[in-house]
């Protein structure tokens, strides 16, 4: 049978549905889940279990002004202002990411001007912050551990 015109609604209806998915989940381009996996490797080998040391906290090792400057998410019902709000949420995986997440799509940008807002960019982001951001990471700890599963690095990605 012959594709009708039927068919061909049905599959423009799948289609562009399909790409508001994507589009949603991709909320801040270039930051796929190979990339949040990537930072959370390169800030504590994505330790789940690091809780808070010298005011850093959670797997993405986030200090409360980066908390702050992300638009102080919470896990859920909690309120910004309770005093362990901020530790609660960063030593949560999935909170912590919402405020990589938010953080990035407040202050994304081509830090190192290469043209691109993509995955090295927030690596620089979330080590140095926005203010500081154009800075080599390649000296670092962190940026040893980012260049073991950089995303942008030439593995080609299916996402
Ligand atoms: C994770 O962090 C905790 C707290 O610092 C530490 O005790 C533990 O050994 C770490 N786990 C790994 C796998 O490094």
């Amino acid at each position: 049978m012959a594709a009708s015109p039927k068919h061909y609604v049905w599959f423009l209806v799948y289609f562009c549905s399909l790409l508001i998915i994507i589009q949603g989940a991709k909320y801040v381009s270039n930051l796929g889940p190979l990339c949040m996996k990537c930072l959370c490797h390169a800030s504590t080998s994505c330790n789940v279990s690091f809780g808070c040391q010298r005011g850093y906290c959670g797997p993405f090792y986030i200090p409360r002004h980066y908390w702050v400057d992300s638009g102080r998410v919470t896990l859920p019902d909690d309120d910004p202002d309770r005093d362990n709000a901020f530790a609660d949420c960063s030593r949560d995986y999935m909170c912590s990411q919402k405020i990589v997440e938010n953080y990035m799509a407040k202050w994304g940008m081509d830090c190192n001007r290469d043209g691109v807002t993509d995955c090295n960019d927030y690596a620089a982001l979330l080590f140095y912050g926005k203010d500081e951001c154009e800075k080599s990471l390649s000296s670092t700890n962190f940026g040893r551990r980012y260049a073991t599963c950089n995303p942008s690095s030439g593995i080609p990605l299916l996402v």
